[in-house]
């Protein structure tokens, strides 16, 4: 059969990791997709080293150009950023009829309805499984997996980095101040720290999971959010004094009065599964009225994590696999009313 073509725009933590699985993996992933998947041509800032071979591969300086290349199929996007080269290469694509597959949530939480209508237009799909909680297929899970229900409600803890500060404050005794520093040291925030600690990184994979739970435009200004800057050491004294943790915790649901999608620091009860998570880990609780609640937790980000959701997302393209962006067509999706008031 024919190979699927990939264009990697991105060759950083996760366009890397996507290029060793691809190499590795290579006989098994054919054998599965029942087709070769194949890597065509990758683009990045500048020509350096990145500890894989890429010689087999054509260069693009240009990720847009990548996007509109006759022997690319699929184009991957892994560079980030809501606006410029990530937006301009997503169009790109579309425009010129290829799926994409992408892990930018700042993007699709932003632009997600615009992107899905113009890949409707050209018969398209945008995949984003890497874009929520890393490793763990949360998005497959809600719009296959629990296809037969009405979901209740989405919630869990969607920022590795803010779990690390949290969890690193109690266990060590350390203050906010010094634990961002020393996450910062490790790499582990994003380039602008504000993204993680703000809430807003874990708010935009809340609002994409509302919008898959409930048919919703994708509604990422109607998030409550709330950042653990101002958490101190006394506070998590106090919640641990009665039996409590404090973790960053999203919660959606749709109420009479609206989509209530909030992200804030939260007490959990000390011997509750998500007051257990350690580390950069995430974990997602999907309710839906059929099958009741559904419990997720994984690596929510690093290299192979994150690039196994993209090969999971260009396997589903190379077995035909093509259901809507948002698991419904995007004309179908309401406009959300913002049940959530803002948090003071
Ligand atoms: P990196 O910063 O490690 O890599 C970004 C890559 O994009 C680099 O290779 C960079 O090139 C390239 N790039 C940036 N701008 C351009 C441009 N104008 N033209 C061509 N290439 C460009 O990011 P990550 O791999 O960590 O993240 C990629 C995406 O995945 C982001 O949207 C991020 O939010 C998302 N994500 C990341 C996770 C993670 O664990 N890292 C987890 C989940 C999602 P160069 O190397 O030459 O500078
Ligand atoms: N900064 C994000 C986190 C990366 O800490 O969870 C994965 O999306």
């Amino acid at each position: 059969s024919d190979p699927l073509r990939l264009g990697i725009a991105g060759l950083g933590t996760v366009g890397v990791g996507i290029v060793r699985i691809v190499q590795k993996h290579g006989d098994l992933l054919a054998a599965r997709a029942g087709r070769p998947i194949v890597i065509t041509a990758v683009s990045a800032r500048s020509q350096k080293d990145r500890g894989v071979d890429l010689s087999g591969y054509a260069w693009e300086d240009d990720p847009v150009a990548l996007a509109a290349r006759d022997d690319v199929d699929v184009v991957i996007e892994v560079m980030g950023g809501h606006e410029g080269p990530a937006k301009h290469t997503t169009e790109a694509a579309l425009a010129a009829g290829k799926d994409v597959v992408s892990a930018n949530k700042a993007l699709l939480a932003i632009h997600g309805q615009a992107l899905a209508e113009a890949a409707e237009a050209t018969g398209r799909v945008i995949r984003f499984e890497a874009a929520v909680a890393g490793g763990i297929p949360v998005v497959k899970s809600l719009i296959e997996g629990l296809a037969g229900n009405e979901i209740t409600r989405v919630l869990g803890v969607m920022n590795g980095s803010c779990n690390y500060i949290l969890t690193r404050m109690e266990d060590a005794g350390l203050t906010y101040a010094e634990v961002f520093e020393e996450a910062n040291q490790l790499g582990y925030l994003e380039a602008d720290p504000e993204l993680d600690v703000g809430g807003i990184d874990a708010g935009h994979k809340l609002a994409l999971l509302a919008a898959i739970a409930f048919g919703t435009q994708v509604d990422f200004s109607g998030v409550a959010l709330e950042g653990i800057g101002a958490v101190t050491i006394e506070d998590i004294r106090q919640a641990a004094d009665m039996g409590y943790r404090i973790k960053l915790l999203g919660v959606a649901q749709m109420t009479g009065r609206g989509l209530e999608q909030r992200m804030s620091p939260c007490l959990v009860p000390a011997t509750s599964p998500l007051a257990q998570l350690q580390g950069g880990t995430n974990m997602v609780v999907l309710e839906g009225d059929a099958v009741g609640q559904i419990v997720l937790r994984g690596a929510g980000a690093g290299e192979g994590p994150t690039a196994s959701a993209i090969m999971a997302d260009v396997m589903d393209l190379a077995r035909g696999t093509r259901y809507a962006t948002f698991g419904q067509p995007a004309h179908t999706l309401r406009r959300a009313r913002a049940a959530t008031a803002a948090i003071p």
